[in-house]
């Protein structure tokens, strides 16, 4: 009896204990949504965020078999791509629409621009098959490849993704797709998503340049 009274005394007040419980979780969760939210308007803060994240410094080989590093590329803009020259689909398509947003830019803005390409499957990209690859999209394209350590070195400092999709011989990489504008001093001005409209790139390009 004496126990039965202990054990009702000790859910009796449990109840309201959870129900104010749940009350504090959703009332944190919807502070969390409204947080993130508000963090998503706060446009200046994410691309500051941004452009402090993307780029860094690297080491790699260009498709003319050139040692080149960060430095080579600080007198000009560089538009870069991530991906590797046997995607069946998604870089063909990206590399042709950076080649297209070129050929909407006049000369003198364009020569302020360097087209990079890096592979993030340097095993089967080298610097022959880089070369074959590049003159198919742009004559400025650059090609760059790499030791496998070289490459991770310039994904994690572009933040990029890719990973083999399969263990296949004729595997396909699972790669990130944006194109990043870099500054000058090799700082993130403007990233482009997966299929971007060459025209407005261009537009947006040289409205950053100018
Ligand atoms: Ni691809």
């Amino acid at each position: 009896m004496k126990n039965e009274s202990h054990m009702s005394q000790q859910e009796i007040p449990k109840k309201p204990t959870v129900r104010i419980l749940i009350s504090l979780i959703l009332a944190i969760i919807a502070v969390i949504v409204w947080l993130k939210a508000s963090n998503i308007e706060d446009t200046p803060t994410a691309a500051d965020n941004s452009r402090a994240l993307i780029g860094g410094a690297f080491a790699l080989t260009d498709h003319l078999g050139q040692p080149v590093t960060d430095e080579d590329f600080k007198d000009k803009y560089m538009l870069v791509y991530f991906g590797y020259t046997y995607c069946p689909d998604v870089c063909p398509m990206d590399l042709q629409i950076m080649a297209d947003s070129l050929r909407f830019l006049n000369p003198e803005q364009l020569e302020q621009i360097t087209p990079v390409f890096v592979t993030v499957d340097p095993e089967r990209d080298t610097v022959e098959i880089m070369a074959e690859y590049v003159k198919f999209f742009h004559e400025d394209l650059i090609g760059l490849t790499g030791t496998l350590e070289q490459v991770d070195v310039i994904k994690k400092a572009f933040r990029v993704y890719a990973a083999k999709a399969d263990d296949s011989r004729d595997y396909l990489v699972d790669h990130t797709a944006y194109t990043y504008f870099m500054d000058k001093d090799g700082s993130l001005l403007q990233h482009f998503n997966h299929g971007e409209e060459p025209e407005q790139m261009s537009a947006i390009m040289a409205s950053l340049i100018n």
